[in-house]
């Protein structure tokens, strides 16, 4: 079993729109037995709200429904719970080694680790989610080869 987090600052657009991505492609692959995904915020700013409208309508675009989630709040027992924690940026990366005191363990990367490396840029401040599915389905494919192969 592998269990995947996905981090952003405020999980309604680009920590979602990773975990709905990669449960589409673990599903497709016929591998959904064999993960437990979820994505979290680092921020307490949108707790409990649904994905940012142009991320659902990206994902809808390509036939992935996002519907049910609601921004939850990283915590310090997801890193026991889970064996990589993955980032979109940088600040992400920061506060989430403040929150678990550290990363003994070596689980937190950046989600572009597994692509082009670099960061997925924030649509809540320039409105490309178009970009975001492009990057983050990019990484999440590199990911999930570097899992099965
Ligand atoms: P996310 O984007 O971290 O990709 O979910 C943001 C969502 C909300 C805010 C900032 C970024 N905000 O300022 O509320």
């Amino acid at each position: 079993m592998y269990r995947i987090m996905f981090v952003c600052l405020g999980n309604i657009c680009r920590s979602p729109m990773a975990e709905f991505v990669f449960r589409d492609m673990v599903k497709k692959a016929g591998l959904e037995d064999r993960f437990k995904i979820a994505s979290a915020a680092t921020s307490t700013w949108e707790l409990g709200n649904p994905p940012h409208y142009g991320t659902q309508a990206e994902l809808k675009k390509h036939g992935i429904s996002c519907g049910g989630k609601r921004a939850v709040r990283l915590k310090y027992s997801d890193y026991d719970d889970y064996d990589l924690i993955l980032g979109m940026d940088r600040e992400n990366i920061r506060d989430m080694k403040r929150l678990f005191d550290g990363d003994p363990d070596g689980k937190i990367r950046l989600l572009k680790e597994y692509s082009t490396g670099g960061e997925v840029d924030d649509p809540w401040y320039n409105g490309d989610f178009q970009t975001t599915y492009a990057d983050v389905s990019e990484a999440c494919r590199g990911l999930l080869d570097s899992l099965v192969k």
